[in-house]
Order: C-alpha cells, then sequence, then structure tokens
C-alpha cells in the first residue's frame, strides 16, 4: 500500500519511536511526585517546554500540553471567551471562518448554546477566507476571532496575519488552529511574527505520536482550565502529562522543521508528477484551490466519473491510501465535502472530491510506484 494520506496521520520517525519507548520505560514517574523519579520526569517536561517555546520563538509560560490538537481547539474556543466573561469583559460575539475543522467549528456551535453569538467568515471559491468581508464583519463587539492556518482538505493556506491585525485593532482575542501549518510553512515557527493570542498544534501530523498536542497562548491571554482538576500545567490543564508522547512529539516537531523546506521542494514535485498523471492518463480532474496559496503537500482533487462512487476505496482496492477530505468524514463517503461546498461547489460536484497527501517519510520510490498505478487503473 502506497500512503498518501498523511494529512490524516503521519507514520512515526524512527528515533521518535524509540523515544517513546525510552522515556516511558526510563522516566514513567509522575512528573508531580516529590521523589527523585519525579523530579527527572518533571525536568524532562520543562525541558520540552522550552524547546517548543524555542520551536515557536515564544516564552516557555506560553505552552500548555493538552492531549490532541482537538482538546487545544476546544481550549482555545471555549475557554478564551469565558476567561475573559470571568474578568467582566461583555463581549459575546466569536468570528469563525465557513471551513474550519470540527475540533473548531462544533466548539462554537457549544458556544453558541451557552449563549455567545457565531459569525462564520465566508470563503471565496478558491477557498481563501474573504478578507473584504472580514472587514464588515470584525468589530468592537467580537471577543474572538478563530481562523485556521491551513485547510485540512484543502491546502490552502489562510490569511492569517491579516485577519490577527484586523481582531487586535478591535482588541479582539485571535486564535489560529496551526494543526496543518506547522513545519508547512514558515509562519507557524515564529508565532512572535504573527498576532496571535493562541495557537493549536497536534504532533501526529508531522510524524510524532497521538496522546499529545500543543497549545500556546501569548501571556496575559485569559483563560480557565478546559479539564479541571490537581494544578499541573500551572493549573491551566489538568491531568498527569503523558511525558513519553509529549518528549517525543517534541523531537518530531524539531526534526520536521529541520526538514521543512527540503521537503517542501520534494512535495512539490510529487505534487508535479501525480497531477500531470492523472492529466496525461484523460481523468477528469480539476484541482482545487489556487497554486500559489497551497501547501506543498496536499493535492486536492474533484473527479468527474460517475461510474466510481467511492473514490478511496477504489483507490484503496488499486493500492493507495488517499482520503476524501478530512479523515474524520472519510467513511462519509456520500456526504458532500462541506468545504468545497462552503467554496460554492454545487453538493453534487462537492460529492466527488480526494485529497491526497504527502509526509516527510514519502519517497520518491513510493511516488513513481503510485504513478504506475495510476497509469494502470481503469476510469470507465
Ligand atoms: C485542521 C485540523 N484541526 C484539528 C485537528 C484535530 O487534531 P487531533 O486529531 O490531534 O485531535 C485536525 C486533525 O485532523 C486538523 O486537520
Amino acid at each position: 500500500m502506497i500512503y498518501l494520506d498523511n494529512a490524516a496521520s503521519s507514520p512515526p520517525y524512527k528515533e521518535v519511536l524509540d523515544e517513546y519507548y525510552r522515556i516511558w520505560r526510563d522516566f514513567f514517574a509522575n512528573p508531580s511526585s516529590a521523589h527523585n523519579e519525579g523530579k527527572r520526569a518533571k525536568e524532562i517536561l520543562e525541558d520540552c517546554r522550552l524547546r517548543w517555546a524555542k520551536l515557536l520563538n515564544v516564552k516557555p509560560n506560553e505552552i500548555i500540553f493538552t492531549s490532541s490538537g482537538t482538546e487545544a481547539d476546544n481550549m482555545a474556543i471555549k475557554c478564551i471567551p469565558w476567561g475573559a466573561l470571568k474578568k467582566g469583559d461583555k463581549r459575546k460575539k466569536i468570528v469563525i471562518s465557513s471551513i474550519e475543522h470540527k475540533a473548531v467549528s462544533n466548539s462554537a456551535k457549544f458556544m453558541k448554546d451557552q449563549g455567545f453569538e457565531i459569525i462564520e467568515l465566508p470563503v471565496t471559491h478558491s477557498g481563501y477566507v474573504d478578507l473584504e468581508v472580514a472587514e464588515k464583519v470584525i468589530d468592537e463587539r467580537t471577543l474572538l476571532v478563530s481562523v485556521m492556518a491551513v485547510n485540512n482538505e484543502t491546502g490552502v493556506i489562510q490569511p492569517v496575519k491579516e485577519l490577527a491585525k484586523l481582531a487586535k485593532k478591535y482588541n479582539a482575542y485571535f486564535h489560529t488552529d496551526a494543526v496543518q501549518g506547522f513545519a508547512k510553512i514558515d509562519d507557524y515557527h515564529n508565532l512572535s511574527g504573527l498576532d496571535i493570542d493562541s495557537a493549536a498544534f497536534a504532533p501526529h501530523k508531522f510524524n510524532g505520536p497521538r496522546g499529545a498536542g500543543i497549545l500556546y497562548i501569548k501571556e496575559g491571554t485569559p483563560i480557565v482550565p478546559l479539564l479541571t482538576g490537581a494544578g499541573h500545567e500551572d493549573g491551566r490543564r489538568a491531568g498527569t502529562e503523558n511525558l513519553p508522547a509529549i518528549f517525543s512529539a517534541t523531537l518530531a516537531g524539531e526534526i520536521s522543521l529541520k526538514m521543512m523546506k527540503e521537503m517542501n521542494n520534494k512535495f512539490r514535485e510529487y505534487r508535479k508528477l501525480i497531477i500531470n498523471t492523472f492529466y496525461e492518463c484523460g481523468w477528469n480532474i480539476e484541482v482545487i484551490g489556487n497554486d500559489a496559496l497551497t501547501i506543498d503537500s496536499i493535492i486536492a482533487l474533484r473527479i468527474e466519473n460517475p461510474e466510481i462512487i467511492n473514490f478511496v476505496e477504489y483507490f484503496s482496492e488499486n493500492g493507495i491510501a488517499i482520503s476524501s477530505g478530512s479523515a474524520c468524514a472519510s467513511s462519509e463517503y456520500k456526504i458532500p465535502s462541506p468545504i468545497l461546498v462552503a467554496m460554492g461547489y454545487s453538493q453534487d460536484k462537492a460529492l466527488n472530491f480526494i485529497r491526497i497527501s504527502f509526509g516527510f517519510l514519502t519517497t520518491q520510490d513510493e511516488i513513481n510506484k503510485a504513478v504506475d498505478i495510476i497509469k494502470s487503473m481503469k476510469k470507465f
């Protein structure tokens, strides 16, 4: 099987897997324990916080370790407004984009039930948040704006810098779901250069483990805990820290950032080769998103072919693992991609959608094999 679904989850680097095992074996003690074993574990935990602060160019106390990207997004969307409310902030307006991952959009829905007003920013036909509309929508009543760094289905890079600036003009907090942006584009290893208050990261997207997530939260941003319990993470996120996952996530982050440029060059070539193969073989495809605004590791395609109902299954039967958009929705292949619908595609057109995504461990040999397979596949 040629694995081209790295945007859903990526295989671990060998050293990440080895270190996960070593840290679990040698540093299993609870980092909150007072004995020496606990202190040794705590030292490793705090060193990881320092290393993440360095990776993102922020302060160590601005890093909170969570269990996943989803948890980090939940914290930002729920706990910043609650934290602000607790401090007497009267604003209730939360602005998100119409193409957010469910970790953000369903958290916003939850906040709607809590009495907050939720406004969705539309996207253009190329999948980019509409800045003109944003200028009209974001105002002095806005408490929080949340727009993702890179869309997980189309790979389109969003105008986070411009939107964060707009939010700051009105003193609103700005969160970005950077799960698909880290180690893909430059902005997300220098958060100080973006006018943002929080950002969510998920290591299993860059060859790290599941069971760990990272939330950057700018010093001074109001936040209450989502999980209450003991005083872990400086009282901001209760639950004994998952040290093997946090340590190997840190290592994966460092390796991925170091290799980012080289990998993006490689992905650009893979991208061209795969897209050209579809065209050369006569597949009726449409590449989604504008090349200039899309990360190199994701190809989003619409394929016109009424004979094939489930493209993911069809490609899988032929030896290539791809996805029909978000992994969370890939079993629902009869449901049109909500992202394409938000981009203005009809329900019918949004059905025939596939996502091919490369990872740090994807090799030229695998791509050559994928090309051969695509060439040999029946188009009906
Ligand atoms: C853009 C985006 N945000 C959030 C998430 C959720 O992250 P996790 O799988 O770590 O919960 C994902 C995962 O698919 C994602 O792609």
